[in-house]
């Protein structure tokens, strides 16, 4: 009984913990990907605002003799903001890329991966976000990605070829990258990317905990269960069977004490007991007969 008790229980608990690793996986996952959107909709507000609230202010100076002002820049405040996030622990490991195939600032060079994204882009122009997951040497990392399109004709004042830019831009950026981008054109991607190790360290931990409970609960479950089958059930019959034993040579002597309780195992009683009188009665008429 205690056997089949414990497989049953194991193999529950180990069905369970199927489920749970399955269950927690997607919980991740979806808050993986929670992040990651947050993330990109944040960097996106913040290119937003720059084009509307700080552009036409700073833009002015930057058509006068001064120094360029990159703050006018969407893709620039995208990138300081989002260096100062990383300033901070708890995002060291995030990372944002404006990344183009021919970039005004070559630190947004786009890499072999990027490149593939990019071109990807380019090739399908109704794609408007890939998302995947990446191995590096620092984990494994979930990206969304974005295409940067020149949606607007504006941009094109800065990109397009070196003499519309303004002569401030050409002496910060030169004029030999940056250009040449075109109306509709995707020049790039904008690419966030969300650590996954914590996640994923931290669902394991909720697995762990979830299934040390259960087996926790598994194993009091199946122990009052135990006990309390045995005290009810298994006791009361093995005394019903050696008294049956008792009762098949002496069957006057025997009295079946069970037969009181309600139960099933009552009614076992009582039918023992009318069999144990039945018994008495034929071996009394059996001796009766054999007197001469
Ligand atoms: C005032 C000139 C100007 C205008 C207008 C402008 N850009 Fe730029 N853009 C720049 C400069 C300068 C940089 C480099 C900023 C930096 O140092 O990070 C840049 C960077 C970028 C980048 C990052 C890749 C790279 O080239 O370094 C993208 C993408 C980009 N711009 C797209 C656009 C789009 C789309 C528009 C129109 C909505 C636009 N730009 C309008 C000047 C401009």
């Amino acid at each position: 009984m205690a056997i089949t008790l414990s497989v049953v229980f194991s193999l529950s608990l180990l069905l369970a913990v199927l489920v749970l690793d399955q269950f927690f996986g997607w919980q991740a996952k979806d808050l993986i990907n929670q992040r990651s959107d947050f993330f990109m909709d944040s960097m996106l507000a913040v290119r937003e605002y720059t084009t509307k609230n700080v552009n036409p202010i700073v833009a002015p100076l930057n058509n006068g003799p001064g120094i360029f002002r990159p703050e006018a820049v969407p893709s620039y405040s995208a990138n300081t903001v989002f260096d100062y996030l990383r300033a901070k622990p708890d995002y060291k490991q995030y990372s944002y890329r404006e990344a183009a195939l021919n970039p005004t600032n070559l630190k947004d060079k786009a890499d072999t991966f990027e490149t593939s994204i990019i071109e990807s882009f380019r090739e399908s122009p109704s794609t408007t976000s890939v998302s995947g997951e990446k191995m590096t040497p620092l984990g494994s990392f979930h990206y969304v990605a974005r295409p940067i399109r020149i949606g607007k004709e504006s941009c094109l004042a800065c990109h397009s070829t070196p003499d519309r830019a303004p002569r401030s831009q050409l002496l910060a950026y030169g004029d030999s990258n940056g250009f040449g981008w075109k109306l509709n054109e995707v020049v790039g991607a904008q690419i966030v990317s969300v650590p996954q190790e914590a996640l994923v360290q931290s669902k394991r931990q909720s697995l762990l905990a979830t299934a040390m409970m259960l087996m926790v609960t598994f194993v009091v479950v199946g122990l009052v269960t135990n006990a309390v089958l045995d005290q009810l059930i298994l006791r009361p019959m093995r005394r019903i069977s050696s008294k049956a034993e008792e009762a098949s040579v002496t069957p006057a002597s025997v009295s079946f004490e069970e037969k009181v309780r309600s139960d099933e195992i009552g009614l076992l009683a009582q039918s023992f007991e009318r069999m144990k009188q039945s018994l008495a009665i034929s071996m009394q008429m059996l001796k009766d007969r054999q007197k001469p």
